[in-house]
């Protein structure tokens, strides 16, 4: 095989498999020999995954899980290992990655094995975390002389406050999933069997709802990192107010005072 042909099969390489069921997206890692290490193809094949659920009023959630051991170990070393930090500089390396933290539409992470360093801190960029009872979570990076670069060491912080980021952050020590719970970086853990058929009753669940409140609801919760307490009321408000113009907020109480299931119309 020629260089270029081996190019072009290299480009066309599937990192990720996409599923569908009914409104809901589901994107599994298909890397599982390199416990899905977060490669930059892979990166790459995630983001237009999402782009692609973003621009698509058929799906109301994301799911992300991973194939066979883990969820992700991590950002992909041996594409890493050479690096320089004027080329990491020059191309704003992990820059992509955050594509994921800025989707509208709920995310939920189905975490059945290692979520490590990235695959850690990628999993904290979804909106709901769900694990197996044999999930491992960490930021091992100064394990391998290097730091959480996609977000970890601020998103990790602000759910388990600062003693307990910093500790696993200069340890490196791996938790598992009960302990993960137990600080609040994990939303909920199930028996492996039972991760995927919980994770999408939720995303099923949340994906009948009015897509517009949906939105609202994510934003106004999101604000709380990114604005200050006052500015946040004061936009959950107008969020909230906001939602007085559509005409599934109508029919939601309608439904409630009739006793009747809502038909939301998704405007
Ligand atoms: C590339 C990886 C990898 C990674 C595992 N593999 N993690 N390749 N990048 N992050 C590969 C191994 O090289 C190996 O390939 C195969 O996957 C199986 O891994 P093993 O180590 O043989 O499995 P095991 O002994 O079961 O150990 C599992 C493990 C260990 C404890 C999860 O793989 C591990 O410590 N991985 C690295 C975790 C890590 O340091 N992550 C942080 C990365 S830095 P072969 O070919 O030998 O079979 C990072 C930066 C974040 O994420 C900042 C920016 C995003």
């Amino acid at each position: 095989m020629s260089t270029a042909e081996h190019h072009e099969s290299n480009q066309a390489e599937e990192m990720i498999r996409v599923d569908f069921d009914d409104r809901v997206m589901i994107i599994t890692l298909t890397r599982p020999n390199a416990l899905n290490a977060l490669c930059k193809k892979l990166i790459m094949q995630l983001n237009s995954a999402l782009d692609q659920a973003e621009n698509d009023t058929r799906i109301g959630v994301i799911v992300i899980t991973g194939a066979g051991q883990a969820f992700a170990a991590g950002a992909d070393i041996s594409e890493m290992k050479n690096l320089t930090f004027a080329e990491v500089a020059e191309k704003d390396f992990i820059q992509p990655w955050e594509r994921l933290s800025r989707c509208q539409k709920p995310v939920i992470a189905a975490i059945n094995g290692y979520a490590l360093g990235g695959g850690c801190e990628m999993a904290m960029m979804c909106d709901i975390i769900y694990a197996s009872e044999t999930a491992q979570f960490g930021q091992p990076e100064i394990t391998i002389g290097t730091m959480p670069g996609a977000g970890g060491t601020q998103r990790l912080t602000a759910l388990v406050g600062k003693s307990k980021a910093m500790e696993l952050c200069l340890t490196g020590r791996k938790i598992p999933a009960q302990e993960a719970e137990a600080m609040g970086l994990v939303t909920r853990i199930f028996a492996g069997a039972d991760l995927m058929k919980e994770t999408m009753a939720t995303a099923h669940k949340i994906a009948k709802f009015s897509a517009p409140v949906v939105r609202m609801i994510k934003e106004a919760v999101n604000n709380v990192a990114e604005v200050p307490l006052v500015a946040g009321i004061r936009s959950e408000r107008r969020l909230f107010q906001s939602t007085f113009a559509l005409e599934d907020r109508k029919e939601g109480m309608t439904a409630f005072l009739e006793k009747r299931p809502a038909a939301f119309k998704n405007r």
